[in-house]
């Protein structure tokens, strides 16, 4: 459904090339590279308790996704931080969603982009769930994607760069259409990847198996779980993942910035019962981000 205020007409600022511009005029001419030949890369984060969740990771990544797509960002990982810092403090939100976006402009739009300059706006709004928050709770239905998730040699897989969601949102929209919440992709091999915007793992006899991200995103929030179910002594499998094998796990969840940690009940045939791990990891997760605020406030 879509949010009642459109995006491009909310209250506010939006950080902009450097400036603090008012939420409305912030917009790019249509002849825009990064608009017409996917040469922008971006982050999600978000904040909690005013405080941004492993920010200084997220922007590196999206200094590191511009350096796969051959575009230096021209600011430096302080400068982004800071960036993102001050606007969601001019928003004034304690919880919120942090998007930056860079791009490549407009002096060149044939396909060789060597002149143009590059841009980047940082944009903070607030997403409280990201699926519908009952759903979530009982776990979400996911359809398997028809599209796969491209071999390293035919994309960089690993830039969180606009371009790689295009097949994000033909899947996403044709699970929806059937009522699904998501869809999960396969990746060109026929292994099992991610969602179109989380990552996914499988819980059998209190086992933790994820798939080794080789050709999709390592997310943040993947990394952060890993590491909460080592923690409580669960031991957690990264290894190549067949659908077939999909009918024996006993729990399924995916995560994400956005996802944060959310159950899932069903893929396609496959059935799966929220459960001990999905819970712990679901509570730990949220403590974590919490507690991650509170040490900065006490800083
Ligand atoms: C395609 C995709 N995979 C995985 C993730 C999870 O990444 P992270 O935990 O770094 O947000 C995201 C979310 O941003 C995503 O869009």
């Amino acid at each position: 459904m879509a949010d009642a205020q459109p995006f491009d007409r909310r209250d506010g600022v939006i950080w902009f090339d450097g400036k603090f511009t008012p939420w409305a005029d912030a917009n790019v001419h249509v002849l825009t590279h990064g608009l017409h030949y996917a040469s922008a890369v971006f982050e999600g984060e978000r904040a909690y308790g005013g405080v941004i969740f492993k920010m200084r990771e997220h922007n590196q990544r999206l200094i590191e996704s511009a350096r796969m797509l051959g575009f230096e960002i021209p600011y430096s990982v302080e400068e982004i931080d800071r960036a993102c810092v001050e606007t969601l403090a001019r928003q004034g939100f304690d919880d919120a969603y942090v998007r930056p976006i860079a791009w490549r402009g407009s002096e060149m739009m044939g396909v060789a982009a060597q002149q143009n300059a590059i841009h980047l706006a940082v944009a903070v709004w607030q997403w409280p769930s990201y699926f519908d928050p009952a759903e979530r709770l009982k776990g979400i239905r996911v359809d398997l994607a028809e599209w796969r998730r491209p071999d390293p040699r035919t994309a960089p897989s690993k830039a969180k760069a606009t371009g790689l969601y295009m097949i994000c949102t033909l899947s996403k929209h044709a699970a929806e259409r059937k009522g699904y919440a998501d869809a999960l992709m396969l990746d060109w091999r026929g292994q099992v990847a991610e969602c179109t915007g989380a990552n996914v793992f499988f819980v059998k006899d209190g086992v933790i198996h994820t798939p080794t991200p080789d050709c999709f995103l390592d997310g943040i929030t993947r990394r952060t779980v890993i590491g909460l179910a080592r923690k409580r002594g669960i031991e957690v499998v990264e290894r190549a993942i067949m659908p077939e094998e999909l009918a024996g796990f006993d729990e399924c969840f995916i995560c994400g910035t956005a996802a944060e940690v959310t159950p899932v009940s069903e893929i396609a045939q496959w059935r799966f019962t929220p459960g001990e791990v999905t819970r712990t990891l679901m509570d730990d997760y949220a403590a974590e981000v919490r507690a991650h605020a509170k040490a900065a406030a006490a800083a």
